[in-house]
């Protein structure tokens, strides 16, 4: 029988590795995020990637596409139910409820980054393995909240060299003025009912306000002319959003009122947003989004609280990073470059990279490279001052040769005097 070709493994469609190249930006970012969210009073939170499913059909939305079309279920030896995160919030909603933190003094403003799964398919910007950052804050109904989220977002992407950015903005109203909304919707649509691409047919059965998501070219002219929920919010969202807009106002954030803007989950309420990269072109879907969501809490079982955040996009703001050549760090700051010889002279040169390394001098090495000429090379090619010799004869009598790379000129001295030596000379 002819032998099955061995198979070659591959990265699960979707899915891809954050190489070494990559991973400058991810760090930066990161770690820009991370001080950011700390400076304006956010409190670090994990939660698992697996949650119970129902968490997400009743958190995100059982009509959502998130939750109907693209969520891994996992299959466990002992029957249970579980999911792989699409998103964070229901998760962090559950942690905020298991964890009494309803009883610490509130707002309560959690921020979180990592992985999340959604079964999309795959196009630029668009993963099944995608990351996020997070915040969310809960206890608090004020609207000023809602500014800061979108004020954080405008800071950290200006943080790390984004600054042509603006927001979409839109409200979807209380459960007390939404419904009257959705019927004027209801209304409308039903009226172009036989003229709708068949999504929209089903949106108008299960889940109307998602009519204006569509993206179907028959559909636009449709959408244009839709009611829009602003002119049916009652008086407290309607303070509650001019408020919003006041306040971005005041802090000069560019916004755009858009009556379509809907998002993809179920769970808000009033303020909802969208953080675009100003060339669409250049950068295709959101890079964010987020709003308040006052009845979550309750509806996953806990008391009523309200609660707003956001979620930014980290796969598509490292793109834009990468095509805006944003600076990220190159690397180690190479002082010395450690050449060594022979047995003896490797053994002798780990011990010495850890005593230059305890003063501060980072030394570049080629450990598994034994010809001088190689080393020096890359010593070379490194650009630093000084390279460090380290043979038999130099292991034998405890002893380092230094070598100006750009004179020639070599000196040897004493192994515990290499750092005074060095120290001496870089300060030259
Ligand atoms: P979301 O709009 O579903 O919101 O996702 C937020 C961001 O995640 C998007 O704007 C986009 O940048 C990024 N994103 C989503 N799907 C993908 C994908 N397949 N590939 C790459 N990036 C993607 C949420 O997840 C909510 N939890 C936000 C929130 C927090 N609302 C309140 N609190």
């Amino acid at each position: 029988m002819p032998k099955k070709p061995k198979k070659e493994f591959q990265a699960p469609k979707g899915m891809r590795d954050l190489l070494p190249q990559d991973l400058p930006y991810w760090d930066k970012l990161i770690a820009a995020g991370q001080e950011l969210a700390q400076d304006y009073g956010f409190f670090k939170i994990e939660t698992p990637v697996i949650e119970d499913a129902e968490l997400f059909i009743r958190g995100t939305g059982a009509t959502t596409d998130i939750v109907e079309k693209q969520m891994y279920f996992v299959k466990t030896a002992g029957g249970a139910s579980l999911a792989l995160r699409p998103e964070g919030t229901p998760g962090v909603v559950r942690a905020y409820m298991e964890n009494g933190m309803a009883s610490l003094p509130q707002p309560v403003k959690l921020f979180y980054y990592g992985p999340m799964f959604r079964h999309e398919q795959p196009q630029a910007g668009r993963y099944r393995q995608l990351y996020q950052l997070g915040l969310e804050i809960f206890g608090d109904p004020g609207s000023v909240l809602d500014a800061q989220i979108i004020q954080f977002c405008f800071h950290l992407l200006k943080s790390v060299g984004l600054k042509k950015i603006d927001i979409h903005i839109n409200s979807l109203g209380c459960p007390q003025c939404r419904p009257t909304y959705r019927k004027a919707l209801l209304d409308y649509y039903r009226h172009w009912k036989d003229k709708l691409c068949p999504d929209c047919r089903r949106r108008l059965k299960e889940n109307p306000l998602r009519l204006l998501d569509c993206k179907e070219e028959k559909c636009q002219p449709i959408k244009t002319q839709a009611p829009a929920s602003v002119d049916y919010l009652c008086d407290e969202c309607r303070r509650h959003f001019k408020e919003v807009l006041e306040f971005l106002d005041e802090l000069e954030l560019p916004y755009f009122l858009d009556s379509f803007l809907v998002r993809g989950l179920d769970y808000y309420t009033k303020t909802i947003f969208e953080v675009f990269w100003e060339d669409k072109a250049a950068a295709p879907g959101a890079l964010g989004g987020g709003g308040r969501y006052d009845n979550l809490v309750k509806e996953l079982g806990g008391k009523p609280t309200p609660a707003v955040g956001v979620a930014l996009g980290l796969d598509r703001i490292v793109e834009l990073m990468k095509k805006e050549q944003v600076r990220v760090s190159e690397g180690p700051n190479f002082k010395v470059f450690l050449v060594q010889l022979g047995l003896m002279g490797k053994k002798k040169s780990l011990k010495l990279f850890e005593r230059l390394y305890q003063a501060g001098i980072l030394a570049a090495e080629s450990m598994s490279r034994d010809s001088i000429k190689a080393q020096m090379k890359i010593a070379d090619k490194l650009g630093v001052k000084f390279a460090l010799i380290l043979g038999q004869q130099e292991a034998l009598d405890s002893t380092v040769i230094i070598r100006d790379m750009q004179s020639g000129v070599q000196e040897t001295v004493l192994q515990e005097k290499v750092v005074e030596e060095l120290k001496k000379r870089f300060k030259k």
